[in-house]
């Protein structure tokens, strides 16, 4: 938690939505009072980023959900940075652990996505992830590391990225990851930048957490020292994505219990 680094949510919507569900969404956070302190975004599927980005509110920026490593050509089933910017939308997400696992991207790969991202100016959520079974055989720090080295080769303007961390094993399995487990990874994480790349970008790198965060987790992980955030998934299809958006905002019900004791302390 760093007051130098604006805290920042995005909700992933994966390939969960149609223009019925965006309205949907669009409605209940266009209503919603959301906290100005926190920067707020949204991860769209490509055919419907345009969309997306005339329903929302101007305070909620668009991401897509992955591009590939060229502006243009014969690329099937591709998109580009450009064209993402050409839809009206500011960010991209990059190295999703589904892209990771299920779609096999290798680091190699994502690199060069992130290269050449970087040269269009657009501005980038690049995802690393610990899979149960990195966890189990112990190999996390040689995971977490060797992706944030591929990452990080490819950087070059380090205020247009968000590092997102993805738990897998904690994503939709029913394991929660505890709060000292999520400061342990992050905390590792902000150590490789500063030992790798520098101070500056250390201090000012925003760092998130993802792997099912939710309305009742977020105030409590909200607080951890080198957690800048969170990659929610299916939180941010019901109105829990605006109490995490909110996670740093004064709860107003433990204020009212707060002033309540004769003691001063919280109920
Ligand atoms: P989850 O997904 O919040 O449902 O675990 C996070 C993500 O993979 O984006």
């Amino acid at each position: 938690m760093s007051g130098q680094r604006k805290f920042f949510v995005i909700g992933n919507w994966k390939m969960n939505v149609d223009k019925a569900r965006i309205d949907h969404i669009a409605k209940f956070m266009s209503a919603a009072s959301l906290d100005p302190n926190t920067e707020a975004v949204v991860g769209c599927p490509s055919c419907y980023l345009s969309y997306a980005r005339q329903r929302l509110p101007d305070e909620i920026a668009v991401a897509a959900q992955n591009c590939y490593k060229v502006a243009h050509g014969n690329f099937s089933g591709e998109i580009s940075p450009a064209m993402i910017l050409d839809s009206g939308c500011e960010w991209v997400i990059l190295g999703h652990p589904e892209r990771r696992t299920i779609f096999k991207e290798p680091d190699q790969l994502i690199a060069e996505k992130v290269a050449h991202a970087q040269q269009t100016g657009i501005k980038i959520i690049a995802c690393l992830c610990e899979t149960s079974e990195d966890r189990e055989e112990g190999r996390t720090d040689d995971v977490l590391f060797g992706q944030m080295k591929s990452l990080a080769a490819s950087i070059s303007d380090w205020s247009r990225v968000v590092i997102a961390f993805e738990a897998l094993w904690a994503s939709n399995t029913g394991v929660l990851a505890t709060a000292a487990q999520v400061q342990e990874a992050l905390a590792k994480l902000r150590h490789w930048l500063r030992a790798n790349v520098s101070d500056k970008v250390a201090n000012s790198t925003r760092i998130l957490y993802a792997g099912s965060v939710s309305s009742s987790n977020c105030r409590e992980l909200a607080q951890l020292e080198d957690l800048d955030g969170f990659l929610v998934g299916s939180a941010a299809l019901r109105p829990d994505i605006v109490d995490i958006i909110n996670a740093r905002r004064p709860d107003v019900s433990s204020l009212i219990a707060h002033f309540d004791r004769p003691d001063g302390r919280r109920a």
